[in-house]
């Protein structure tokens, strides 16, 4: 991405000069899918594809003049109406500069254009790395960077949340803020400890394969699985009231409960318990060396966000069957799932094999190529000038 493009559109589009330029990125996560809103722990990693935005504050008591380069539409909107702009893209801006507020940074009227390399709908968390982006900004132009790390992802969170009708986890905006590049980070969401960990698998890449079927519409399904794994959890409580959430049950505690929750809900339950104990062996396969375990883990995860959790589509359960055909290591959804990436751990021998087998049977099967993407993991929010 391209600071002096972005820079050539704030100018034209508003009065000449120039303002301070942030960047965050997107997200992959290795494993613990659906386990962040339950407490568990995840495996993300920031990666090289984000979005930058150029920001300066315009003088206006709570006007916001906003250019979504890539979209190439212009929104101005007050921040102190209550309603907020209908654009979807403008939300966002709206929402974390409001939750910004409520963190007590006095933010005024800016304007601000923005552009982003991460593919939408994928699973790769554009919408996180656009919150992030803007919270860093306004931090940095009204803050004074009082605002930490850990509350901006929270600020992002509480975006979604307030403004764009996802109750989504904690995991996307944590790697976005916090990402390093190199590491991946494996997160508590119960406590929000966390640790980096070197991502250097001698012999093996991680590759994205796209089906570029886009999960955008999937928002009250995702809202639906997570209001799954609260009354399971609740009926769980009732018994044991130290679990409070699916993180601190287990499958002998579920089955307890059984007669209790709906089949549906069991089986959700099912497969969230079985991963917060997958990301844990994959962190002791990482710390052996041991890639054949984290990729068998990878295909657990796919079996059971396919059958249990319910959130694969056609197209990703094929993209599966081919690296399961190909031999390679590990493959599975990543992100909430209902179309986007999978995310594939290939041997590098396999690699070129791999790559092109899966695009032409995909291109054979659904009419067009899948969008493959060698992973770089990069770093996390940042003030580039
Ligand atoms: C989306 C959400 C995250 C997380 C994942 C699934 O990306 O934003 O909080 O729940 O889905 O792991």
């Amino acid at each position: 991405m391209d600071i002096e493009f972005v820079r050539s559109r704030f100018i034209k589009h508003f009065d000449g000069k120039t303002g301070n330029v942030y960047a965050s990125p997107g997200r992959i996560n290795l494993i613990g899918e659906h386990t962040d809103y339950n407490g568990g722990f995840v495996f993300p990693g920031a990666v090289d594809k984000g979005v930058i935005a150029e920001m300066r504050a315009n003088d206006t008591e709570d006007t916001v003049m906003a250019y979504a380069i890539d979209l190439k539409d212009r929104v101005d909107f007050k921040l102190s109406d209550p309603a907020g702009p209908k654009a979807s893209w403008a939300r966002y801006i709206y929402g974390i500069a409001l939750e910004m507020k409520k963190l007590g940074v006095p933010v005024k009227g800016f304007n601000i254009a923005f552009a982003g390399d991460v593919p939408l709908g994928a699973g790769m968390s554009s919408s996180a790395a656009m919150e992030s982006c803007f919270a860093c900004g306004l931090n940095d132009l009204f803050g004074d960077n009082k605002v930490s790390q850990w509350d901006m992802v929270l600020a992002g969170q509480a975006t979604e949340h307030n403004y764009c009708g996802v109750n989504c986890g904690i995991m996307d905006q944590f790697a976005s803020v916090h990402g390093k590049a190199g590491s991946l980070m494996r997160l508590d969401c119960r406590s929000g400890e966390f640790a980096y960990f070197p991502w250097k698998p001698e012999g093996y890449k991680l590759v994205l394969v796209n089906s570029c079927v886009k999960h955008e519409l999937a928002v009250s399904p995702y809202n639906d699985r997570r209001l799954s794994c609260e009354r399971v959890a609740a009926v769980i409580n009732k018994h044991h009231p130290e679990v409070e959430t699916l993180r601190d049950a287990n499958m002998a505690l579920l089955d307890e409960v059984k007669g209790e929750v709906s089949e549906e809900d069991y089986k959700r339950a099912r497969y969230v318990i079985g991963e917060v104990d997958r990301v844990l062996a994959v962190c002791d396969a990482l710390e052996r060396g041991d890639y054949e375990t984290v990729g068998q883990k990878m295909y657990e995860t796919h079996y059971g966000l396919s059958k249990e959790y319910e959130v694969s589509c056609e197209e990703l359960d094929f993209l599966n069957d081919i690296a399961k055909d190909c031999g390679v290591t590990g493959s599975r959804i990543m992100g909430g799932g209902f179309g986007g990436c999978t995310i594939n751990l290939v041997a590098n021998e396999l690699y070129d094999n791999f790559v092109k087998v899966v695009k032409e049977k995909y291109a054979a099967k659904y009419g067009k190529e899948p969008i493959v993407i060698d992973v770089v993991i990069g770093d996390g929010s940042r003030k580039l000038c």
